[in-house]
Formats: C-alpha cells, structure tokens, sequence
C-alpha cells in the first residue's frame, strides 16, 4: 500500500503547508499503518502515548496552532529532531517500559527538549518484547518516520531484530538494556548502555571463590544472556578452584522453578548462582525458593541483579533478604547524583514504581543523545554519532560510565546483598568491581 507522505502540517513551518492544512483536503500527517494489527499506541505527543483518534484530533490541531502562528514561522526555523523509541510497553516485559518512559521524562524535565535549536521529538513504539515487531517498527521509524536516531530495546532477540534495520540503514541505536555481549559484533551502528552478563558474572565468579563460596549449583535462563552469564560465571569460579556441582536451564517463558530448584537441592551445594530475567522470573523463583524451605541461611542465593530487581521487590518479600547479587545499578547505591536520580523519579513515577536498572540505562541514553546532538551543533550524521559515542565518558546514578571503542559499556560492577531498610527492600553495595568492559576485565 502506498502511504501519503507522514510529514507536513505538524512538522513543517512553511507557510504553503498551513494553507494546505488550513484547505478542505488539507494534507494531514499519514495514518498509522492499518494493514496489519498493531498494539494501540502509534506515536507520542508530550511525552504521552495516544491511539489514532487522539493523533487525529493532535494534527488537526497542530494545524490550527500553525495558522495563528502562520505570521511568525519562519522557513529557516529548524526543524524537530526525531527520535524513535523502542520500548516494552506491553507484555511479560511492560515494566521496563513504564520505568525507561519515566526516566526519559524525567531527563527531559531536567534538561529541556530541545538541542542545539532543534526540538527532540520521541516517537515512541510498542514492540510487546517481540524481536519481529521490533523489526517491523524499527524499519517503519528509518523509511517513513523519517528518525536520525532509535533508542529503546529490552531484550536480547529484539537488539538482533533492530540490527538487522540499523546495518543497512545506518541507523544508530542506543540500547537501554539487552545484555548478551555478541549482540553488537556485527552491528556497526549498535551501542549499549545497560551490561552485559558476562561483564558482572565474570568478576563475581571469582569472587565467589575469594568469599568462601567453593560449591555451587547452577541455573541459568536458556537464551542469549543466560547462556553467557552461565558459561562465563563457570569459567571464572572453576579457574578461581569452585565446583559446579550440578547445573540446568530453564526456558525465558517464566517457570515454575519447583522442580529446578528440588534438583540443586539434591546436589548439596554451598549455594545457588542463578541468572534469570528480570521480567517475571525473580517473583517465580523466589516463591519456589521459598516454598522449598530455602532460606539465605540454608542455601545461599548468588545471582545478577536481574533477580532483585527493585520494582519486583514488593512482590518478593521477605523471601529475598539476604541474597547476594552483582549488578550495575542498586536504588541504594550511595551517591549524590543517584539521591538526587531517585528522588526526581519518585517524584514522577506512578505510584508504586521503583528506580531500577532500565529506567538509569535509559536516562544515560537520553545524556548521549543530547551529546550527540550538541556536538553536532544539531545536524546528525550516523558516522559522527558513532564516532562521538566512543570514548563518550559521563556520571550515570549508577557511578562513571563510559562508552569504548567497540561500542560497549564500560563501568563499575557491584556486589550487594539485599536488605530492609526503613521497612523497604533495598540492594545494599558492600562491595565494587572498578570499571570493567563487556568481557568483566578491569579497564585502566
Ligand atoms: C536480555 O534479554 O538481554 C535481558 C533481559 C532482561 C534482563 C537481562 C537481560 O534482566
């Protein structure tokens, strides 16, 4: 089907476009697509997701709004920098959007939208956690949308469905969170901001040895970052002189982990280790842990922070005291820019939602961007975008960040253990890994 070109009344300040909007037959911004069933939200407009009514009634009257200001519009007037932003915002990953949604509203709050003269415009796309909508949105945001760069993405298989886009494209993508290191070796235009599983597990499985932990059974999710935090976690604790006495995967549809966790009983082990996605796993996990009689005490939890996840927290209960994790970003960790990160976002969050790691990656996105975008005094180009995000260096609420030469995140890794603090779960630093690269290595 051929599409009516999706730029003109809202965008363009031309006069002859406000006599065309302003006509019987105006020329209104293209439909969203309606050849094939899509999730509702199809664009955003102050930060909000809105359905087609809603974007009807929004060209016609960002039309209206040009016809009065008709008199000042100037030809010349820079036009909005158009952002697309991939995110989960339904299905078993649709809290990631929410958080990485606040985190941007609250960087843009802080920040303003606009850069260098032009107006940041997000225009945000559902992908329910599905590599194959990812595919479809992302090719839809270069060739109709007309976007010079794509955020977003919360699971591995989706960053290989955006790669497949930006390649060809030459689209530069900012991940906020897939954290399986291969993703980015065939994908020139890819660059991360959340971890990989191998830059935590490889330090904490020697870690582990060096804290008494000789013996342990391992779970691990069978899919990309999964497969990497088990390999790797196996390679450094058996080098450091640990055991494996016993290992399995289970699927990433959450499961029921009775029976994973009957087995590592069986194999009398000092501790578990386990890497399993955020979404969904760690309330599984922790209900099966518990149900087994399994305590901090009895069986020891070592896990990425994937685990103990803050906005699953209330839902993990007391089950999760004492679990010793080793991840990039805690609510806890302990200083001013994150005191200053946590509050801003409880102050525009919904109710009940807690600062985690997607929602930090995605703000450190929105720091990049707006990098990128002033260092080119507003005019992007993907290769100097790629170029300026190598060595890119900055504060993140989760400590320094740095971005390196192959377009990974450099950054501090931490060990915490969760406690209750004022009555609230919290993952409690007690220990860092200085600056390490996607492979776990120190980084001088
Ligand atoms: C991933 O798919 O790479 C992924 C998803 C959720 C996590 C970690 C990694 O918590």
């Amino acid at each position: 089907m051929k599409r009516a070109p999706h730029t003109l009344c809202p965008r363009s300040p031309h006069l002859g476009t406000v006599a065309r909007c302003a006509g019987v037959g105006a020329i209104l911004p293209a439909a969203p697509p309606s050849t094939r069933p899509r999730l509702r939200p199809t664009g955003v407009r102050s930060g909000l997701l809105f359905d087609r009514r809603d974007w009807y009634r929004g060209a016609a009257a960002a039309c209206l709004a040009l016809l009065v200001a008709g008199g000042t519009a100037r030809a010349d007037e820079p036009t909005p920098l158009r952002i697309g932003f991939l995110g989960s915002y339904s299905g078993g990953a649709a809290a990631f959007g929410q958080e990485t949604d606040t985190a941007i509203k609250i960087w843009m709050q802080q920040h303003g939208d606009t850069v260098a003269g032009r107006k940041i415009v997000l225009l945000r796309r559902d992908t329910q956690g599905q590599a194959n909508i990812v595919r479809q949105e992302a090719a839809e945001l270069v060739s109709r949308d007309k976007v010079e760069l794509i955020a977003g993405i919360a699971l591995t298989p989706e960053a290989l469905a955006a790669a497949t886009v930006s390649t060809p494209a030459h689209m530069p993508v900012l991940i906020v969170n897939a954290a399986t290191k291969s993703i980015l070796d065939h994908a020139p235009y890819l660059a991360r901001f959340g971890f990989t599983t191998g830059q935590e597990v490889a330090p904490f499985g020697t870690w582990a040895v060096e804290h008494g932990f000789k013996t342990v059974y391992a779970i691990y999710t069978d899919y990309g970052p999964g497969l990497e935090a088990g390999r790797v976690f196996k390679k450094t604790f058996t080098e450091a002189g640990g055991k494996i006495v016993g290992e399995v995967k289970p699927p990433f549809t959450t499961p029921d982990y009775s029976p994973y966790l009957q087995r590592a009983k069986d194999a009398h082990p000092q501790a578990i280790f386990i890497f399993a996605p955020a979404a969904g796993h760690p309330v599984a996990f922790l209900k099966a842990y518990s149900d087994a009689g399994l305590n901090a005490q009895n069986m020891p939890v070592l896990a990425t922070g994937d685990l103990a996840d803050e906005n699953e927290f209330d839902q993990l209960g007391d089950a999760a005291l004492g679990m010793i994790t080793v991840f990039d970003y805690s609510e806890a960790h302990d200083s001013p820019f994150n005191h200053e990160f946590v509050k801003a976002f409880y102050s525009a969050a919904p109710p009940g939602m807690r600062p985690e790691f997607t929602a930090v990656a995605a703000y450190d996105v929105m720091h990049a961007i707006y990098n990128v975008v002033a260092a080119q005094g507003g005019k992007l180009d993907p290769d100097k975008t790629m170029a300026l995000l190598k060595g890119m260096h900055f504060e993140s609420p989760r400590g320094p960040i740095a971005i390196d030469q192959n377009r990974d995140i450099v950054q501090n890794i931490y060990i915490r253990k969760v406690e209750k603090i004022g009555g609230k779960l919290q993952n409690v630093e007690f220990d860092t890994i200085p600056t390490v690269n996607d492979l776990g290595e120190p980084v001088k």
